[in-house]
């Protein structure tokens, strides 16, 4: 009579528990609810780099678990943005030289390698030639997009930068064009955005882009900068930096040694901005604590990732421990305030700010303006990276 009574109750325990990897569990949700597949919430097909930033994770955790299922997803999401020929589909037009789809590119090179199928060369081929004829400030930035005249922002390093890098390894690790065009892209953007110690509010890291004719309504008259430092902009930054010099081959000219050295200047500064009670980061780091700014946690988590990846392999010495400690900090914080346990098996991820953009006034105001939602999956796969990385430890 117990045993009848005690199955059904034990195999729905089990159904419910959650797998004690906060990367796994997050990945496996975000899978469920059938994310970063490819498609839109409407089932059309899209190139995004939410989803490219997703696939990235999920491949980091295929090399850490083994499960084939995350492969497999990589895969039905590629396949619903490229044609059996190659040809890139799902809104995305080349001419439109738009940076944020090329984030999907590095799968297409993984696939290319898992597969050996010239499809995916193809489709990265598409995105390498956008990068030819992408225009450019007069000093070599790639333009975050052709309707943003002469802008450079920070989140464009990481959707083209570092695909760049990655097919120039795999295919073209002599051209020691592309590898003096990559360094300059991310020293460019760190020269024109780095705030000043004499700025109000310093926090000797990067506000969120510039424009190099100064004309935007954001542009600041000296040297063109938007107003704050906005915490994803900074993420996606940092996340390059430590994704590339990963990447950089020994032929790759000063790409390695300029990198770390702005991820070394950006590192300790970084560490220091964290709020100092709960270990997380402001949505606007330039006002901490100002009426109506909170804690956000997709570049929280972005942070993490980038900090922690960034001393295990040697890139930024931590020889008092603060920086892995301020990482973990804001970890906690993160699992204990913005991890969601739907009680169904799956989590549910928080306080994610939905769009920043330099599209409009890029001043406070604006920042705090902007929807949080639930499981937004730059947060969430941010959230993956750096469970990724803390699971480490
Ligand atoms: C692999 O991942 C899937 C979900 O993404 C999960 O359902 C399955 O149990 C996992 N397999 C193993 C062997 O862990
Ligand atoms: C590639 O395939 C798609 C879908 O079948 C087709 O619409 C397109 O014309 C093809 N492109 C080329 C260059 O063959
Ligand atoms: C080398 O890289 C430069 C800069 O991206 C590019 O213009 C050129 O076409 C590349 N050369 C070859 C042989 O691909
Ligand atoms: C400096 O920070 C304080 C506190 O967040 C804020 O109230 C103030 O507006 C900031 N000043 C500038 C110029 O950003
Ligand atoms: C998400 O966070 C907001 C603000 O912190 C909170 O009001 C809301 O209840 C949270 N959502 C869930 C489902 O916990």
């Amino acid at each position: 009579m117990m045993l009848t009574f005690a199955t059904p109750l034990l195999l729905a325990l089990t159904a419910a528990a959650r797998p004690s990897s906060y990367a796994v569990w997050g990945a496996d949700s975000a899978i469920s609810r059938g994310q970063g597949n490819g498609l839109s919430s409407a089932g059309a097909a899209q190139v995004s780099y939410e989803h490219g930033e997703f696939q990235w994770a999920l491949r980091l955790l295929l090399d850490r678990t083994g499960n084939q299922t995350y492969y497999n997803y990589i895969l039905k999401g590629a396949n619903n943005i490229v044609y059996d020929n190659g040809t890139v589909h799902g809104s995305y037009t080349l001419t439109d030289y738009v940076l944020d789809p090329i984030r999907t590119g590095p799968t297409f090179l993984y696939l290319y390698d898992k597969t050996g199928q010239a499809k995916w060369k193809t489709a990265a081929n598409t995105f390498r030639s956008q990068l030819n004829s992408h225009p450019r400030t007069a000093e070599g930035q790639f333009w975050h997009k052709k309707v943003y005249f002469n802008q450079g922002w920070l989140d464009g390093i990481y959707m083209g930068d570092v695909f760049y890098t990655a097919y120039t390894a795999k295919f073209d690790a002599r051209n020691a064009t592309a590898w003096a065009d990559i360094t300059a892209q991310f020293q460019l953007m760190f020269d024109n955005t780095k705030q000043l110690p004499t700025a109000p509010n310093n926090t000797n890291l990067l506000y969120h882009g510039y424009d190099y004719s100064h004309t935007a309504v954001w542009a600041n008259a000296d040297r063109g900068h938007s107003p704050e430092v906005w915490d994803r902009a900074l993420g996606w930054y940092m996340m390059a930096l430590v994704d590339t010099i990963e990447l950089a081959p020994p032929s790759s000219g000063a790409l390695r040694t300029t990198l770390l050295k702005i991820l070394q200047t950006l590192a300790p500064p970084l560490r220091d901005a964290a709020d100092p009670k709960t270990g997380v980061w402001w949505l606007v780091m330039t006002q901490p604590g100002r009426a109506g700014n909170y804690f956000e946690s997709s570049g929280s988590m972005m942070f993490v990732y980038s900090l922690l990846k960034a001393v295990r392999l040697g890139y930024v010495p931590d020889k008092d421990g603060s920086i892995v400690k301020a990482a973990k900090k804001a970890y906690n914080y993160a699992t204990a305030n913005w991890v969601i346990d739907n009680g169904d098996g799956t989590m549910g991820w928080n306080n994610t700010v939905v769009v920043g953009s330099l599209n409009m006034a890029g001043d406070y105001n604006y920042y705090i303006s902007q929807a949080i939602t639930l499981n937004d999956l730059k947060g969430l796969s941010a959230f993956i990276l750096a469970s990724l990385e803390y699971e480490l430890l």
